[in-house]
């Protein structure tokens, strides 16, 4: 008789946004007619760039020409695309990473809950609290947690780095060493981040105890601060304890395209073996490598044009944040994020819990946000807002929240 992984049943509940779906449906079930404005999911809206839609067409005409035509991508990825990255992204901001040392994937979900798997099963995570829930539910499933205690919602063997109002929601130094530490700047949900001096002090802190940093910077393009870092490899030493997620789902609005790449410098090392072999050898196995397609929509982005029209789509989102920001602001809420990154973390007002406030704002403004609970214990007393919708529906979001 087979038997399953019995580490998929320890998982909580549903996902969160799954949760939000089904109550945000039904509310409109009773209400056909009422115009619900969704904050909630960090899904974008601006249609894909022109520089990009040309791209995705003429490799589809070379897709349709047997002169010209891609078969299975290599491995990594291609050059043309990885050349790109290692150009722009790091070579530009004076950050020593070569094309091989990147593998192109479909995306960083996909990537931040697969990487892992490259680790033992003894290994001691640190995530921030609240966090992006894919890095938790995949070391859950992994067996890698310990045992989940409902009532303060926290897993026995995972280090939590809480991110409150007190340390401007920028985790300290854990007590207990981990093992792999889940950092991600610009912050999803709180859309905070920290500076280059203080991620400097993770990476210090990580060579000394011999962690891996995976830093998630899937909303790098929106820092808008100098002295916020755009990857960690900014940072001295980072080729020896980190590894760096990107994707182009917020920076180019490939959320439904799929594109993302993974950084494993080849001077990670644990002993004699290198993450890059072990990463490259996963890679190959399971995985059969974004479309040539999309990879010449990514190459795209990179283009002059490109990144001349991606600017100004960033630029509608932030201005978004900034209608968010002080519209919230204005009407008495305390609220942060929005500056560095698409999304603003607000207090819920009057003592409401998180799942309170999402109903009160769902009924009362047909507005829908994410509980900061969804995200973690410490998110309790918190909501999420995205500048990811169109100007006109934020504007009219902030109009019905500020007459509540
Ligand atoms: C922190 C973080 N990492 C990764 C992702 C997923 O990115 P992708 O669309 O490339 O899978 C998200 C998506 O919301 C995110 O918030």
């Amino acid at each position: 008789m087979f038997k399953i992984n019995e580490n998929y049943l320890k998982l909580p509940g549903s996902y969160l946004f799954s949760t939000i779906a089904k109550k945000v449906n039904a509310y409109q079930a009773e209400h056909p007619d009422c115009k619900i404005i969704r904050l909630g999911i960090g899904d974008v809206t601006q249609p894909l760039a022109p520089a990009i839609i040309t791209a995705l067409h003429d490799a589809v005409e070379e897709m349709g020409d047997a002169r010209t035509f891609h078969g299975y991508a290599p491995d990594l990825g291609y050059e043309f695309l990885r050349k790109a990255i290692a150009q722009n992204d790091y070579s530009d901001r004076g950050c020593d990473i070569q094309p091989d040392e990147i593998f192109v994937s479909d995306g960083a979900k996909c990537d931040s809950g697969n990487i892992q798997e490259i680790f033992s099963v003894d290994n001691k995570i640190a995530v921030c609290d609240p966090v992006y829930p894919v890095y938790v539910d995949t070391n859950v499933m992994a067996g890698r947690t310990g045992t989940y205690d409902p009532k303060t919602e926290t897993w026995s063997d995972v280090i939590y780095m809480p991110c409150t109002a007190e340390n401007g929601f920028a985790p300290q130094l854990p007590d207990e060493t981990p093992d792999l530490i889940y950092l991600c700047f610009p912050n999803n949900p709180t859309g905070a981040t920290i500076t280059k001096a203080q991620l400097q002090e993770w990476v210090d802190y990580a060579n000394r105890v011999g962690a891996v940093i995976i830093y998630d910077a899937a909303y790098e393009a929106y820092i808008s601060e100098a002295d916020v870092p755009h990857s960690i490899y900014e940072c001295e030493g980072a080729r020896t304890c980190a590894i760096e997620l990107r994707s182009f789902s917020k920076n180019a609005g490939f959320t439904g395209v799929r594109l993302g790449f993974t950084v494993v410098p080849k001077d990670l090392k644990c002993g004699e073996v290198s993450l890059h072999s072990l990463w490259a050898r996963r890679h190959g196995t399971k995985y059969n490598g974004a479309p040539y397609i999309v990879q010449k929509a990514g190459e795209a982005v990179y283009s002059a044009e490109g990144k001349e029209q991606l600017k100004k789509q960033v630029a509608y989102y932030m201005n978004n944040a900034k209608v968010i920001y002080h519209g919230l602001k204005d009407a008495g809420y305390t609220v942060s994020g929005g500056v560095n990154a698409p999304y603003i973390w607000l207090k819920t007002p009057d003592g409401m819990d998180s799942w309170a406030f999402f109903d009160f704002l769902l009924e009362k403004g047909n507005v829908v946000g994410t509980p900061g609970s969804g995200f973690g214990p410490s998110g309790e007393g918190y909501f999420r807002l995205t500048a990811f919708g169109s100007y006109e529906n934020t504007v009219e979001a902030i109009e019905r929240i500020k007459k509540l």
